[in-house]
């Protein structure tokens, strides 16, 4: 498969980037059109993911930075990643990692999360970086250890309260922390 991440721009979004990046996140990650990409968690929340109002409340935090990734030609948003950092912590955690559906399976998520990576060691001075997935969702974990990520063991209940409007489809949720140790890969290559 042609592999076209090198036609991906990005930039840190802000606040006035809430709306599109609620449209993209929520149509990844659930509802009708998620089902056009090979993996999402229709099966395990309701819809919405996210709203724009929480997106907001997160950005305006400053504690996290989006990072908004378009079509080098066409400007269009296809994807993005957040990422979260305490001053002085050695680990930044990555989250809401969202490719358009019909553009998935074309390399730009292995592109946007080794950009994150790449962020966070370079802004922070990070030693790992986290993320967390639902245990349920075989396929992915296994795209992440694909990555280099390790099962680090932690599990917890989805805080299904932080959803706002959306909901889950089971009672419990059970997720999983995964690492990437970035300095083992920096030693071995
Ligand atoms: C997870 C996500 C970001 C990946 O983005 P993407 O652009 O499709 O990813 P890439 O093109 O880089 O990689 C596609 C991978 O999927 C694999 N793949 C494709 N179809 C697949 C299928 N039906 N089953 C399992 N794996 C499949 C490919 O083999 C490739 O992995 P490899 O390179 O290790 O072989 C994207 O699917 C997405 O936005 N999903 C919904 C939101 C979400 O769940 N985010 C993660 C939350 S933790």
């Amino acid at each position: 498969m042609m592999n076209i991440s090198d036609s991906l721009i990005y930039r840190i979004a802000t606040t006035s980037d809430c709306d599109s990046l609620n449209v993209l996140i929520n149509s990844s990650y659930c509802g009708e059109l998620s089902h056009q990409g090979w993996t999402n968690a229709d099966e395990l929340i309701l819809p919405p993911r996210t709203t724009a109002d929480t997106l907001f409340s997160m950005i305006d935090s400053g504690n996290y930075v989006f990072l908004m990734f378009f079509g080098e030609k066409d400007q269009i948003l296809k994807g993005c990643v957040h990422l979260f950092h305490e001053a002085g912590s050695k680990i930044a955690e990555i989250g809401m990692l969202a490719v358009r559906p019909d553009l998935q399976a074309r390399g730009y998520g292995k592109f946007i999360l080794s950009i994150a990576e790449n962020y966070a060691v370079n802004n922070w001075n990070v030693e790992y970086i986290e993320l967390k997935t639902f245990i349920d969702r075989y396929e992915l974990t296994a795209y992440y250890i694909r990555r280099g990520y390790i099962d680090t063991g932690r599990r917890h209940l989805f805080p299904k309260e932080k959803m706002k409007l959306g909901t889950t489809q089971r009672d419990e949720l059970e997720v999983c922390t995964m690492k990437f140790p970035v300095n083992l890969y920096a030693e071995l290559f």
